[in-house]
Parts: structure tokens; sequence; C-alpha cells
């Protein structure tokens, strides 16, 4: 049910990756909030079922899905000019969420996957980021905020994951860099960390790799991707209108 008077009453959201795990329960959260919230995703099939499910809350505000490949220069450029067509503004909260995995060894793993991941990951958000900061630039919103989805592997490495820890690791520099750049806009740029969550991202991870990583994590359990959304709530809302630049690991306590 979305709040009658929430924490973000009256902002506009964008949210890649909307259509499944992390980025849908943030889709979730944020509308509870009050925000309208832009579902985009390559699944577009996904993306609306998502926002149907916004619908389905119950609250007064418009929600839109659209379609988009983050590591598509022109894609993402026609998503920002759809969701300025249809609400006349730029998005004053960004999450890039949109993320894939191409898991092998490092004697293993072709250079396609490697780019794969690269594209979408850490391009991707480049991206998405570098379009949205110009058009809140643009039209002149007085407070955003960018939070981008890094990951605890980006920290720790992990054995089959070099393309993957690699981009998430560049996602944490890229935003302390950005964080810099826009904080004269008061556009302010975090980072998430999450460790293991429960979402189709991780199914596919053998179940003995899932068994070690839960014998890591001091709860001893994996996180759910609601976890995760309350986190990028409290960076999207005022509550921390004096944070940027910041990496929030949200990993049950998995060390770094
Ligand atoms: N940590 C520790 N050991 C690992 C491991 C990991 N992440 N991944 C594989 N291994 C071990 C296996 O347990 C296995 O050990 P034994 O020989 O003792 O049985 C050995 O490496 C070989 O593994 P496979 O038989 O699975 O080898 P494969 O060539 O068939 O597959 C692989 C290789 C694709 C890397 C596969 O093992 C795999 O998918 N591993 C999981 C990688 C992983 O952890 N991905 C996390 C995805 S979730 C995510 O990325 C979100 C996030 O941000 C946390
Ligand atoms: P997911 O696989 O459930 O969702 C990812 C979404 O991104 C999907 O809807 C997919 O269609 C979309 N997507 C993929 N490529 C895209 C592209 N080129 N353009 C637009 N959308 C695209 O994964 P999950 O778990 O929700 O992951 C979300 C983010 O969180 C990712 O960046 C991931 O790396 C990160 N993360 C996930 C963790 C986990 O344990 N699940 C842990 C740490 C970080």
């Amino acid at each position: 049910m979305a709040s009658p008077i929430g924490l973000l009453s009256g902002r506009l959201a964008l949210v890649t990756g909307g259509g499944s795990g992390i980025g849908r329960a943030v889709c979730h959260v944020l509308a509870r909030e009050g925000a309208r919230v832009v579902v985009a995703d390559l699944n577009s099939i996904a993306a609306e079922e998502t926002k149907k499910y916004l619908d389905d809350m119950g609250g007064r505000n418009e929600h839109l899905a659209l379609p988009v490949d983050v590591s598509v220069g022109r894609s993402v450029q026609s998503l920002i000019v759809d969701i300025r067509g249809k609400f006349n503004s730029a998005p004053s909260i960004v999450v890039n969420s949109a993320g894939i995995t191409r898991d092998n060894f490092l004697l293993k793993m072709d250079e396609n996957s490697w780019n794969a991941v690269m594209n979408v990951n850490l391009k991707g958000t480049f991206l998405v980021t570098q379009a949205a900061a110009a058009a809140i630039l643009d039209d002149k919103i007085p407070m955003s905020s960018i939070i981008n989805i890094a990951s605890i592997i980006g920290k720790t490495g992990n054995v089959g994951q070099c393309n993957y820890a690699a981009s998430k690791a560049g996602v944490e520099a890229f935003t302390r860099s950005v964080s810099k750049e826009l904080a004269k806009h008061n556009v302010r740029v975090n980072a998430v960390l999450p460790g293991f969550i429960e979402t189709p991202m991780v199914q596919s991870v053998p179940d003995k790799v899932k068994e070690k990583f839960k014998a890591l994590i001091p709860f001893g359990r994996m996180g759910l991707p609601e976890e995760v959304a309350e986190v990028v709530l409290f960076l999207a809302s005022d509550r921390s209108s004096y944070v940027t630049g910041n990496c929030i690991e949200v990993s049950g306590g998995l060390a770094t």
C-alpha cells in the first residue's frame, strides 16, 4: 500500500533492472513511499509486471514501464527522452540496478563473457548516470540522488567472477568520482554493495558454492531483495541529505 504522505512524495524515480530481483523490490519500496516510478528493463514483459504490481498497490501515482538496454547509448538516450516527454521532468531519483553475471574461471573465460559483463554492469551505469545527470541539470532539479547497485564481490573478489568483480569495483570507483563532480549541483551519488541476496541472479550458483557462502555470512542466511531496497530508500530520501560518495554494504556481515 502506498503511504498517503511518504518519504518520497512528489518525486520521480527511474529504476533500471526494475523487472526482477533487487530492482523490482526497489520499485515497490519507492512507490510505497509516494514516488512515481519508471520501471526500465531489457525484459519489457517483466517491467510491465512490476508496473502492474505498483498500480495495484493503490496509490494515486502514475507509473511507467519502458524497455531499455543500458549497455547501448542510443537506447539510454531514448529512455530519458521518453521519461521527460511523459512526465515533463527528469527523474530526481535514479537507481542503477540492471546487471548480469557470466561466471567462469579466468583460464576458461572467453572475451564475450568479459565484454558482456563490463558493458552492462559498468558501461551501463556510466551511460544511465551521464544521460540522467544531464537531464537533471537541464531541468534544474533542486535535489537529486543517484544510487548504483555494486556488490560486495567488488571488494572481496570471488572464484569464477573476475569479470563481475572487476565491473563492480569499477562501479564503486565511478560512484566516488562522479559524486565529487556532481555535488555542486546538489546531485548525490552513492552505491549499495549487497552480499548474497535471494534473486534469480543467484539461482544458477551451484548448491555447494551457496553452502560455502552461507557458512561465511555471520547472519547465516542470504539477504532478501527488500533488505537492500530499504537502504536504497534511505539514500534516495532526504534522510541522507549529507551523504554522497558512499558505498554502503548490505551483506549480513559478510567480511570484506
Ligand atoms: N567459491 C569457492 N569455490 C568455488 C566457487 C566459489 N565462488 N565457484 C566454484 N568453486 C569450486 C567448486 O566448489 C568446485 O570445487 P570442487 O572441485 O572441490 O568440487 C570447483 O570450484 C569447480 O567448480 P565447478 O565444478 O562448478 O566448475 P565448472 O567449470 O563447472 O563451473 C563456475 C565453474 C561457472 C565458476 C561455477 O563453479 C560457478 O558458477 N560458481 C559460482 C560462482 C559464484 O559464486 N557466483 C556468484 C553469483 S551471485 C552474484 O554474483 C551476485 C553477487 O554480487 C553476490
Ligand atoms: P536479476 O537477474 O534478478 O535482475 C536483473 C535485471 O536486470 C533483470 O530484470 C534483467 O532483465 C535486467 N537487465 C539485464 N541486462 C540488462 C540490460 N542490458 N539493460 C537493462 N536491463 C537489464 O538480478 P538481481 O539479483 O536483482 O541484481 C540486481 C543488481 O544487484 C545487479 O546489478 C547485481 O549485480 C546486483 N547484485 C546482486 C546480488 C545478488 O546476490 N542477487 C548481490 C550484489 C549485487
